[in-house]
């Protein structure tokens, strides 16, 4: 299967960047209010490892397993933990997907950022089994919900622009309905030198969109209730076992 991340891992960790600002505290939080204290910290689709950063400073000691299909994406993810010895010594980058890659038992908290809309209904709902397997007592899987929610046109809009140097990047998004529950989106990317392009990727990926009601009686069926935390705006979830006694409360 090719990888859509091929062509713009050299622009996605510099374009998401001003995402990751209200993001990491809101992660950061959710984390520290894991109840939780012991296991492994799983990051799925860690791309270049904006998270695993946050992750480490959120809960130190913690080993964190950084899992991530592209190797395009994994040479940053790999670069930024060599990088900072408190990462190289716990962080460790594991390649592979979701539905292929082993994590141990009773891991303490499961991330999955800007990720969950890469896995159709069926991979979607065996993560949720999964984390209700797999994760400690008073573990937690956090994930966010971005728009669209539904399968419509979503406008073509400018989501990111950083200069570096003496170059302009930016991001562009779009994305046609290409299913029921399915949308496929277009992002360009662009290098300029004084507003003239310079050099550019164009990439499409499937991407399954569903409700946050839905997404409630899914992972119910498979024992987890969800919960929202941080700002509204950042669609961050936190799911938990129902029979976590704690997850009853609050
Ligand atoms: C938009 S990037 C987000 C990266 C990172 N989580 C962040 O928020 O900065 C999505 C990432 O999910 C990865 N990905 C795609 N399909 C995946 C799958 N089935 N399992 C795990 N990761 C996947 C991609 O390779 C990419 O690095």
């Amino acid at each position: 299967m090719s990888d859509p991340y091929e062509r713009s891992a050299e622009y996605l960790d510099i374009l998401i960047a001003e995402s990751w600002e209200p993001l990491a505290p809101a992660l950061a939080d959710a984390l520290s209010n894991v109840r939780a204290r012991t296991g492994a910290v799983v990051d799925l689709g860690a791309g270049s490892g904006r998270g695993v950063r946050v992750i480490c400073d959120a809960l130190p000691q913690t080993p964190v397993l950084a899992v991530e299909p592209s190797a395009a994406m994994r040479a940053v993810l790999l670069a930024r933990v060599h990088e900072a010895d408190e990462l190289r010594e716990r962080v460790t980058v594991v390649p592979g997907d979701c539905a292929g890659v082993d994590w141990p038992d009773g891991v303490r908290a499961v991330v999955a950022l800007n990720m969950i809309g890469h896995l159709p209904p069926g991979q979607r709902r065996a993560l949720w089994g999964r984390a209700a397997r797999q994760l400690a007592p008073g573990g937690a899987l956090v994930f966010n919900l971005a728009p669209p929610f539904t399968p419509v046109e979503v406008e073509r809009v400018r989501t990111a622009r950083v200069v570096v140097g003496e170059l302009e990047y930016e991001g562009w998004a779009s994305a046609r309905p290409t299913g029921a529950d399915e949308i496929t989106w277009r992002m360009d990317y662009g290098v300029l030198r004084q507003g003239r392009p310079l050099a550019g990727a164009s990439v499409e990926y499937r991407w399954w969109v569903t409700t946050e009601g839905a997404l409630a009686a899914e992972v119910a069926e498979a024992g987890l209730v969800l919960r929202r935390t941080g700002d509204s705006g950042l669609g961050l979830c936190v799911l938990e076992r129902v029979s976590d006694p704690a997850s009853q409360v609050g």
